[in-house]
């Protein structure tokens, strides 16, 4: 029996009657008839016993780019579909042609689909970034998906990339003339993914989308279809307060089907395009022989992972500066790094306020998180006095406005990444200690816990000034 079923024109949602308004998008008005077989519910599939189902077989490739595995919890699985999101020019197109030759010597034929860029263009770009497999790997500068899908359906391919989804139209639609003038709406975006979530499944193979966002943070595209897709990553420049300065790229989960969120791969844009930073924490604190006034380090988080970075702070007399005292910061909220000055001018009674203040976050990474509030503090004392840290000691801790040190998320995995990386000293919130549950003695008036580790002392503070004394 064949019935009539009705299509949200908006985001796809299907219906056996038609209605006033979506129940998915909300969207009034945007039902229309449904002409695709598919769609009618004439077939009848039958409910099954959760034990009966089989799992869904098929090889789960990894790529051997392990930052770019480990975000995907460790493997591509087949038939899903996985976006790709960041503004124009960070590295997407770099990254999945460096993805894509990676499986294509796994499985092929992939295909590398380009509704942006012709052949020509891909190449110059494959030349550069030295592929290995190229022969295995095929290029489609096409816009219209119904093409491309006859292509993909012909060739058997074991994967595909789409760059990108705002650069291909939906079958039955024309490609506009100009199309750096007419981006992808959010119509076009949805019914396109749909029609590939659609090719996924039936071909049983992952569909990798490419979707920009534009510079104002306008995510019209791929926000609209991140509730139709499986996986969502976004890669980032590594510097938010000066555009991307830095060569750091930062590839970030915010929704995985199959593993965890919160996870971040660490990339860096070289001449031959992006390379892993297998140990970011060693990246970011390239440890000088000699300790230097003004340099600190924290261990800080970027999603739930935890990477070491260095603060440095420069302190110095506002005298070449027309007496008008400077404050920068690259990396660090300024907001929060004018509230922490107040705070050391009024809680330790150190006169900073006519000095010039930059601060810095080494490598181009930016730090978001309030747990580098010590960090910054001990930076600026340390440089104000001239006076250098300790180069086996990292700090972590948010500071109030009175000067305490505040307890902040996953201590206990920061201290174990200091303590891999060498470090011999921890200063900590004190309120750790009764987290940790760990027996500690005293040792001159402050109380030190050892934690399983033997090697890192780990020393928590009450308020800044104690963290100045075991400090400087
Ligand atoms: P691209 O991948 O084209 O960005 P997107 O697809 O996100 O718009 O990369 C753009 C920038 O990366 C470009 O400014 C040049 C730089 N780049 C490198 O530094 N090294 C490389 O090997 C490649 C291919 C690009
Ligand atoms: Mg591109």
């Amino acid at each position: 029996m064949k019935r009539t079923s009705y299509r949200c024109q908006e985001c796809g949602y299907l219906s056996p009657q038609w209605m006033g308004r979506c129940p998915n998008c909300g969207r009034w008005d945007s039902f229309e008839k449904s002409t695709a077989q598919e769609d009618h519910l004439g077939v009848r599939v039958k409910p099954l016993p959760l034990a009966e189902v089989e799992l869904e077989k098929g090889g789960r490739f990894k790529t051997g780019i392990e930052e770019f595995d480990r975000i995907l919890g460790g493997r591509v699985i087949p038939g899903s579909l996985i976006l790709i999101g960041g503004e124009p020019g960070v590295g997407k197109s770099t990254l999945m042609l460096q993805v894509a030759d990676k499986l294509s010597q796994l499985e092929e034929p992939i295909i590398y689909v380009s509704g942006e860029e012709s052949p020509g263009q891909i190449k110059l770009r494959a030349n550069r970034l030295n592929l290995e497999a190229p022969d295995k790997l095929l290029v489609l500068s096409e816009q219209h998906l119904s093409l491309i899908q006859r292509e993909v359906r012909e060739a058997n391919a074991a994967a595909m990339v789409v760059d990108s989804i705002q650069a291909v139209f939906p079958s039955g639609e024309e490609a506009p003339v100009h199309l750096h003038k007419e981006p992808g709406g959010t119509r076009q975006v949805g019914a396109a993914t749909f029609e590939l979530s659609h090719l996924a499944r039936e071909q049983k193979i992952p569909i990798f989308l490419i979707g920009h966002i534009t510079k104002s943070g306008d995510f019209a595209g791929p926000k609209a279809i991140e509730h139709m897709v499986d996986v969502v990553l976004y890669l980032e420049g590594g510097s938010t307060s000066s555009g991307r300065d830095s060569d750091i790229r930062l590839l970030r989960a915010v929704k995985n089907r199959y593993g965890s969120i919160d996870e971040v791969g660490v990339f860096q844009m070289k001449e031959d395009g992006l390379e892993e930073v297998v140990n970011p924490s060693k990246f970011f604190t390239g440890r000088s022989s000699v300790p230097k006034p003004g340099s600190v380090i924290v261990p800080s988080l970027e999603g739930t992972r935890p990477i070491l970075v260095e603060i440095q702070a420069l302190v110095s007399s506002s005298r070449y500066s027309g007496g008008f005292p400077q404050r920068r910061s690259t990396g660090l909220d300024y907001n929060r790094v004018a509230l922490l000055l107040a705070v050391i001018e009024k809680r330790l009674g150190l006169h900073i306020g006519g000095e010039d203040v930059y601060l810095n976050v080494a490598g181009g990474l930016s730090i978001r998180e309030t747990a580098a509030d010590l960090g910054v503090v001990g930076a600026v004392v340390s440089s104000f006095k001239d006076r250098p840290i300790n180069h086996d000691t990292v700090m972590v801790g948010e500071v109030s406005l009175s000067g305490e040190v505040r307890r902040v998320k996953r201590v206990r995995e920061r201290l174990a990444e200091a303590e891999k990386l060498g470090y011999k000293r921890a200063i900590v919130p004190w309120d750790e200690q009764v987290n940790r549950g760990v027996s500690h003695s005293i040792i001159n008036k402050h109380e030190v816990l050892r934690p399983q580790a033997e090697s890192l002392e780990v020393i928590p503070v009450r308020d800044i000034e104690e963290a100045m004394e075991c400090l400087l």
